[in-house]
């Protein structure tokens, strides 16, 4: 397995809609999907979609294990692949809970997600599913969503907060970034 640059704020790659894949016929599949969870792990994080690693395929990975606890043992066996990832329903109220992500080291902000979803994809064996999630598990998919459609969380929170972190972005875009695992930034 491979750790893979984490694409950083600012990188174009991120802004691009993602297409649908040719599951079956795609080159590697299961080695890229093996290397999104391994760079995932190696940056501690819970969701990784392919605009981060720099591809422009309509995946992501996600794994909660790391935050499974009383409360939420559910999340000890919750690793999944979605594979040509549509959203098909978005329901429930809208809860403000705060978010980061491995492309944006260092900013967490409260960003206001739907309670509920439905999304459509295939699984790591090209199996077709169709499934509803509440909580935080709706939330994490709507997240690795966002990046498929080139949507980052800083695009949904208040403008207010939206001013306070634009130097921190400003400075991302120019490459001034500090994190522990590797990185590519747009310049
Ligand atoms: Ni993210």
């Amino acid at each position: 397995m491979m750790i893979l640059p984490i694409y950083i704020y600012g990188h174009p790659v991120l802004r691009k809609v993602a297409l649908d894949i040719d599951a079956a016929n795609y080159p590697k599949l299961k080695e890229l999907i093996d290397n999104m969870f391994e760079t995932m792990y190696h940056a501690d994080g819970v969701g990784l979609a392919a605009p981060q690693v720099g591809l422009t395929d309509r995946i992501f990975v996600v794994d909660l294990a790391p935050l499974a606890n009383e409360e939420h043992p559910e999340f000890k066996n919750f690793k999944k692949v979605f594979i040509n990832a549509h959203i098909t329903e978005r329901s429930g109220e809208t809860e403000l809970v705060e978010e980061g992500c491995l492309s944006i080291p260092g900013i967490h902000e409260k960003v206001p997600r739907e309670g509920e979803v439905t999304i459509a994809y295939l699984d790591e064996d090209l199996q077709p599913k169709e499934e509803h999630y509440s909580g935080f598990m709706a939330r994490v998919i709507q997240h690795e969503y966002d990046h498929l459609d080139g949507i980052l969380f800083t695009d949904r929170i208040s403008p207010l907060r939206k001013r306070m972190v634009k130097s921190k972005l400003a400075a991302m875009e120019k490459g001034k970034v500090a994190c522990d695992y590797k990185i590519r930034t747009a310049r």
